[in-house]
């Protein structure tokens, strides 16, 4: 075949496989095979010189032109084989909305105690804390609880099998050298810790966890939650006791809230009281006064226990249950819904 008519059909050929090269690979391997230094292409421009002086322009201009026209399919391929390799693997659908980001939220027992401790705070109690597994001592002996009182009955207590080994150590007069070891049933025993801690006066309050060996209904639960307030201080009164709870229960469950004290009987407050709250909410319950909290005068025994001078300290104390106050205050009728962590229950507060 002359030297002329071989160009077309290569050129043809080597058109054909650049610009159906389906990705960068086979692009490169189309241009070597044509372009390449052993090249279809290069081994016919090769044979350039073996023409004749008047055959070579014409050769010459002729192979020039094929060249050009491949080297511009291939870059014209290979522009478009880049930019589909940069383009998403699946088509943006800009119409799409945009992705919601899931915000958690603080649980509804821990917004109370939240709120709770912000009360307390603006009248400048502080948050203090205690063990949960706790020992006899701390939990019942030093709050005055005689041995037959009911709450330390196993039916009410979740005891451990182990015995405290740490509670003699610490103080050898006020701790019974074997205390066995319980999960606390009030936070109550935290009052004990904190003052054979630290000399009035004292003024905190205590959220935390409790444990009583209770079967799960719509109202009780093995664990729950209270807080524990105590203040000592010279010549502390009841009339302090009931301005403090008033102040907060007003805050907690709305202005309009009044509080009544009823007399009561703890081992560890004389007097003691039992305190009712009456609002739109407890009439909405159906009921005038609801029964929210336990408080009352602390004991002198309790004051001797801890190393306080009962004639030279005065103080009182309360305890609640934040379940209660959230069930009221968000008209909950059952106590396992803040347990079973559904999210369609969680999501409304
Ligand atoms: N510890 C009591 C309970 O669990 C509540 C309580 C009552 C706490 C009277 C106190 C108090 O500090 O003075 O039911």
């Amino acid at each position: 075949m002359a030297f002329l008519d071989e160009i077309e059909p290569l050129k043809q050929a080597a058109l054909a496989e650049l610009r159906a090269a389906p990705d960068l690979a086979a692009l490169e391997h189309a241009r070597v095979n044509y372009l390449g230094s052993h090249g279809k292409f290069t081994a016919l421009m090769k044979q350039l010189g073996t023409l004749t002086k008047e055959e070579k322009p014409a050769a010459g201009k002729a192979i020039n032109i094929a060249k050009t026209e491949m080297e511009a399919a291939l870059v014209e391929r290979r522009t478009e084989l880049e930019l589909k390799a940069a383009q998403p693997r699946e088509p943006t659908d800009f119409t799409l909305p945009g992705r919601r980001r899931a915000l958690g939220k603080l649980h509804p027992l821990t917004q109370i105690t939240e709120d709770i401790v912000r009360s307390f705070r603006k009248i400048g109690f502080a948050v203090a804390d205690g063990p949960e597994v706790e020992d006899e001592y701390h939990c019942f002996d030093a709050l005055n609880t005689p041995a037959d009182h009911p709450a330390r009955d196993t039916q009410d207590t979740f005891y451990l099998a182990a015995e405290s080994a740490g509670s003699a150590a610490e103080s050898s007069i006020q701790n019974p050298p074997r205390s066995q070891l319980l999960l606390r049933t009030h936070t109550s025993s935290v009052q004990i810790r904190v003052m054979q801690k630290q000399q009035p006066p004292v003024r905190i309050i205590v959220p935390g966890r409790v444990y009583r060996r209770d079967n799960a209904d719509a109202t009780h639960n093995p664990t729950f939650h209270q807080v524990e307030g105590l203040y000592v201080d010279r010549n502390v009164t009841v009339g302090d006791l009931k301005g403090t709870v008033e102040f907060v229960f007003k805050e907690l469950m709305g202005a309009e809230t009044r509080i009544r004290f009823r007399p009561h009987y703890f081992s560890y407050t004389e007097p003691s009281f039992e305190i009712d709250f009456s609002s739109s909410l407890t009439r909405k319950m159906g009921k005038e006064w609801l029964e929210i909290a336990g408080c009352g005068m602390v004991h002198p025994q309790v004051f001797e226990n801890v190393g306080y001078d009962p004639e030279v300290w005065s103080g009182w104390a309360f305890g609640f249950g934040i379940e209660r106050i959230a069930m009221i205050r968000y008209g909950i009728n059952d106590i396992r819904l803040f347990y079973e962590n559904d999210v369609r229950f969680l999501r409304q507060f």
